[in-house]
């Protein structure tokens, strides 16, 4: 038996963000991140719908990038003083993910950030209030998943917390809160779209719901990402819809070892003032990992169907992969993005000597490879890494070396 849960409602299409006038209810806390959504006016339209639908409306502002537990607990406390029955969540995937899990703490106040870190075991809510999101980047879908990524800054790991109870009930996504994205938000985040939905399809746990989201996602993307990056808002809009079907896609066919390999780099070198940004972590190691997981028969395969849907040609499977991983690392290039973590430099942007030296990787390396396999991630990924293999991976997304074991 397998479940296949997405949120009840999915609104989308310009000016979907209006929907908010329909909601019913009596308290509405909107949960939002560090300003971009007060800039562009979208806080200040959530609010007014909210307030027309008859709601008294609090709003919780200042959710950091890559959302802290402190940040979460704090959340929670302004979720208890106000008792909201409706939480909007609204921005990129930062104040969304902080916002579920403050969400869970509101409900159970007794809830530990240990207890919830528990794959799959957060009791039932609801119980207190509603949960709608509305993304403004077009790359996590957190808008329509089973998942939140919070960081512990106190030993730079970020967690994820996944369980259906947070799929969101309401989505909404409006391309025109996309619009104002900057480039380097545009490239990452497709970035990480792209890496949902290749993941998505090789998982040991896709299934017959799952793989046509993630197919159409990919022939999407890979349609629409780099003339979004070049400002076309055509492509914008529809990465908007992309991003949410590989989002569908992945939280019920889950993930792989590049999002636990960017989960556990992301923040191991932030002493160096390395963050490693989330989009910027896949879109270096998916190629590296596409090179690693096409050892496994089946996966080799998916990868194949994936190239053949992309139009890349190929006459074998081997050679398939190869043009996927060589497609991948053309779309880096296109859209700035570095392909290793030696070269990650300022901005995330590629360059010569990047913030990482060579030394403090290779001597975190042995403990970040350990996490990455104890990783939520590492479960559903085609082949199973050993603590030498994943050492070895992690190497080759470091110095951009190929994948030949
Ligand atoms: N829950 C999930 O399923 C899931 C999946 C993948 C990643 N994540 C997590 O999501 C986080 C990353 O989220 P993100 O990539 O959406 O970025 P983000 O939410 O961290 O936002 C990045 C920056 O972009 C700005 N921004 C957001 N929308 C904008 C817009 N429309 N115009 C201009 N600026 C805008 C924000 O203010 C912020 O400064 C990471 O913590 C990652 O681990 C979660
Ligand atoms: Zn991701």
């Amino acid at each position: 038996m397998a479940r296949f849960c997405l949120p009840r409602d999915v609104y989308h299409g310009k000016g979907s963000l209006a929907e908010l006038k329909n909601f019913k209810g009596k308290r509405a806390m909107i949960c939002v991140g560090g300003g971009s959504m007060k800039k562009f006016g979208f806080l200040q339209k959530a609010e007014d719908y909210l307030k027309e639908a008859g709601f008294e409306v609090q709003i919780f502002e200042g959710i950091e990038s890559d959302p802290s537990v402190e940040t979460v607990m704090k959340g929670a406390e302004a979720m208890a003083e106000f008792k909201p029955d409706w939480i909007v969540a609204i921005g990129g995937g930062s104040p969304i993910d902080a916002a579920k899990a403050m969400w869970i703490k509101y409900e159970y106040p007794d809830c530990t950030f240990e207890d919830m870190c528990k794959v799959f075991g957060i009791p039932e809510l609801r119980r207190k209030a509603h949960f709608c999101a509305v993304s403004s980047t077009s790359g996590t879908a957190t808008e329509v998943t089973a998942f939140s990524i919070i960081t512990n800054y106190a030993n730079g790991v970020k967690y994820p917390i996944a369980d259906f109870e947070i799929t969101p009930d309401v989505a909404i996504v409006d391309p025109e809160l996309a619009e104002t994205m900057p480039k380097k938000l545009v490239a990452h985040t497709g970035m990480d779209a792209m890496t949902h939905a290749v993941e998505a399809y090789v998982s040991t746990a896709n299934c017959d719901f799952t793989d046509p989201l993630a197919i159409h996602a990919i022939e999407m993307i890979q349609e629409n990402l780099v003339k979004s990056y070049n400002d076309d808002m055509t492509a914008r809009d529809a990465m908007h819809n992309a991003q949410c079907l590989a989002g569908m896609a992945f939280s019920n066919a889950l993930l792989g070892i590049v999002h636990s390999m960017a989960h556990k780099t992301g923040a191991a070198f932030a002493d160096y003032g390395a963050h490693i940004i989330h989009g910027a972590a896949n879109a270096m190691y998916l190629p590296k990992v596409i090179a690693f997981n096409a050892k496994d028969e089946t996966a080799k395969k998916r990868y194949g169907v994936i190239a053949d849907y992309m139009h890349l040609g190929g006459s074998n499977d081997d050679e398939k992969v190869d043009l996927l991983i060589k497609y991948l690392r053309k779309m880096n290039d296109d859209m700035n993005i570095p392909h290793c973590i030696k070269n990650y430099g300022k901005d995330s942007f590629p360059t010569e000597q990047g913030f990482v030296p060579e030394e403090v990787f290779l001597e975190r390396l042995p403990k970040i490879a350990e996490l990455a396999i104890g990783d939520a991630c590492t479960g559903s990924n085609p082949r199973q890494p050993s603590q030498e293999e994943m050492e070895k991976l992690l190497k080759c997304c470091y110095y951009d070396t190929e994948v030949d074991f």
